[in-house]
């Protein structure tokens, strides 16, 4: 522990053989001195971004906005998080849109660091920071909290942010970060591209779907609570319980190897008819590229004293009273020291500065979790290896009195993993390939009627992983189809809803000895999607695809990258139900070169 005071957060301790490419460290720290020295000097501060579709609010003037924390990360390794009051907005202010603005500066040199933002233990923001140069750098981020809607109204609240920080002679970046929140009235909710529809825009949405999909009893039905559908959260949950640990060492579960289970004891009000657990991960340390990680045999025959192994599968996993309920393989999000640092600036990688949640819908488990009782939520790692940083949100919808629930059917079994190893010395190939499919179904007895909700899920791994020579080679997707359907007593569909992601990931790392004496020159490449596609209704989807592909050279010492060329190209296509927006940004050593936006749709 001691020990580790005086190393970055996100690399293990450095290893002798760390130039050769078997065993090589993937996370670097530009060189601030010998890189800014390329460019002009006493340049102003640069803008760093994330391509991502801009929320409907943003041109718009919130109806009300709170400041809750303006403060500095310097020396902030093994501290508590920061922690101030939260005041929610005023009962005066009217709004149904609520953003969560967090902008960030620094300058100097340092590491990219991973933070955290919770409001009384529930996670709100999971988002890592650029790594900064001589001349500084500055970035915002946008993030639609409306689905935490009970945390952020309730009063004499706590806000917490994490960010563990090393500020030394050498890495001297101190990031400085402030936070508010923002509110909009439904005008800024209504226009095109709105995740969340406002008051209108959500009725008319659903009486589409109504009139597809059922006919006669609609009148019973208080359609705006039941047909909002899993995805998209256009009624925000009642309540939302924190799946989380102690304030002391951030509220995420430090989760160390496959065998540490975190457990959380949870009662949950019997008034609940729907249940969703929203999960927030990220991978560090020994695993923060546990995508290009090759078995323990590969590393013990070869006596390699990297600790990045135990091969190329993980899996986030839910159980409830020890039962498997959950399971998410997460998307591989490359942080700003990831793979060849100079692809980030000043575009960052997908989902590095706003990571993904995940959710999982629990309302099968209701006939379980009903019982006035207390039952423990469990979160690891399959095959994990230090450290991963997890933690969830239990999302609860409440009817006015008590709901019956009763679980039909249950079958959730582990991934079905084939593996093959072969390698001769430092040379090998590994392949992975796993698949599941998972079934829940539950009668949910409420307010609303009789309604059997039934979740399918079917998901598909598969890894390709080369080391050869001086080259690392990886091929990896991750696939997953979920089907929810709730229906009625007489059979008829009220919700249907398929959600489909693909996560395909190409890496190649080729290192060579470079012509300085203890530098290398390493040729990376980088090929990236993710694709989130949400079909509900007949005509209503919500479609992401955004892709990425990196290539760069660049000369390392240790650590550091001394100097290099890059360029990054991502094309971002974005289309719901009210419209389409699409990006298209290539990045050359650094510059911005294009940078093309339409709204129209090119699907
Ligand atoms: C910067 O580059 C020069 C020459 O390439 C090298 O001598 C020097 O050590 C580098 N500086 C740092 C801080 O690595
Ligand atoms: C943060 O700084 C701004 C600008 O000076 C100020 O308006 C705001 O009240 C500050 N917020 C907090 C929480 O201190
Ligand atoms: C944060 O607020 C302070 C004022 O308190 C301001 O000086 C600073 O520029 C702000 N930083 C960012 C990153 O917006
Ligand atoms: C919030 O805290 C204040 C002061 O501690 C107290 O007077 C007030 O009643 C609290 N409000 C609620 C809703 O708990
Ligand atoms: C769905 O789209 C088709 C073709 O665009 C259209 O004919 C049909 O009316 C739409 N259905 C609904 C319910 O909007
Ligand atoms: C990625 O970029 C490289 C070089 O710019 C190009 O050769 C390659 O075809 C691109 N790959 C894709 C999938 O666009
Ligand atoms: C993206 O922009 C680049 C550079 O302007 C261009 O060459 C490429 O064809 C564009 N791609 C798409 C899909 O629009």
């Amino acid at each position: 522990m001691v020990l580790l005071l005086f190393l970055p957060l996100f690399f293990a301790i450095p290893i002798q053989s760390s130039l050769m490419s078997s065993s090589s460290q993937p996370h670097f720290v530009r060189s601030t001195r010998n890189i800014s020295g390329n460019k002009m000097s006493e340049a102003a501060p640069q803008q760093y971004f994330e391509v991502t579709h801009p929320l409907p609010s943003d041109d718009i003037t919130p109806a009300c906005s709170v400041s809750v924390l303006n403060h500095s990360f310097g020396y902030t390794y093994g501290s508590p998080p920061v922690s101030v009051d939260y005041t929610p907005p005023p009962a005066t202010c009217k709004w149904s849109l609520a953003v969560l603005e967090f902008r960030a500066e620094c300058k100097g040199e340092q590491y990219d660091r991973i933070a955290g933002v919770w409001i009384d233990g529930v996670e709100l923001l999971r988002t890592s920071t650029a790594q900064p140069t001589e001349d500084g750098i500055f970035w915002s981020v946008r993030k639609d909290v409306t689905r935490y809607s009970s945390i952020i109204t309730k009063p004499n609240l706590t806000l917490a942010m994490m960010l563990e920080n090393i500020v030394n002679d050498e890495y001297t970046g101190v990031y400085h970060v402030n936070i508010s929140f923002l509110f909009y009235s439904d005008e800024a909710a209504r226009v095109p591209l709105s995740i969340i529809p406002g008051e209108s825009g959500a009725r008319t949405l659903n009486r589409k779907l109504i009139s597809v999909k059922t006919h006669g009893n609609v009148d019973q039905l208080d359609i705006n609570r039941v047909l909002n559908p899993l995805y998209p959260y256009d009624k925000p949950a009642d309540l939302v319980i924190p799946i989380s640990g102690a304030l002391d060492e951030g509220f995420w579960f430090r989760i160390q190897d496959e065998f540490h289970v975190q457990t959380t004891n949870v009662q949950i009000s019997q008034k609940t008819y729907k249940a969703v657990l929203e999960l927030y991960v990220s991978f560090h340390g020994d695993d923060e590229f546990w995508y290009m990680n090759p078995p323990d045999s590969y590393v013990e025959t070869n006596h390699l004293t990297t600790g990045r192994a135990h091969g190329a599968y993980r899996e986030v996993l839910v159980t409830i009273d020890g039962q498997l309920a959950g399971a998410v393989i997460p998307f591989p999000v490359i942080f700003t020291g990831g793979i060849n640092p100079l692809f980030w600036e000043p575009v960052v990688s997908i989902g590095a500065f706003d990571l993904p949640s995940y959710d999982i819908d629990l309302t099968p488990f209701l006939g379980l979790l009903l019982d006035n009782k207390k039952h423990s939520i469990g979160l690891q790692v399959a095959d994990g290896i230090s450290f991963w940083l997890i933690d969830a949100n239990l999302h609860l919808w409440l009817d006015h009195s008590n709901v019956n629930a009763e679980m039909l059917k249950y079958k959730f079994p582990s991934m079905e993993i084939q593996r093959v190893s072969e390698f001769v010395r430092l040379d090998g190939k590994f392949e992975i390939d796993g698949e599941r499919s998972s079934k829940a179904s539950a009668w949910v007895h409420s307010s609303y009627g009789i309604l059997k909700t039934k979740v399918t899920e079917k998901a598909k791994f598969k890894s390709k992983l080369k080391l050869e020579g001086t080259m690392k080679e990886l091929k990896q997707r991750i696939k997953k189809t979920t089907k929810i359907k709730i229906t009625d007593e007489i059979g008829q569909v009220i919700v249907n809803l398929e959600v489909k992601i693909n996560y395909p990931l190409k890496i190649s790392i080729d290192t060579q000895p470079g012509l300085d004496k203890g530098t290398s020159l390493m040729t990376t490449k980088v090929e990236q999607k993710r694709s989130d596609r949400f079909f509900y209704g007949v005509n209503n989807s919500r479609v992401l695809s955004h892709k990425q592909n990196c290539t760069g050279l660049m000369v390392v010492k240790g650590n550091s990258v001394l100097s290099g060329s890059s360029d990054n190209r991502q094309i971002y296509n974005y289309q719901d139900e009210f419209g389409c927006y699409s990006r298209n940004v290539t990045v050359v050593d650094g510059d911005v070169v294009a940078d093309r936006t339409l709204t129209t749709c090119v699907v």
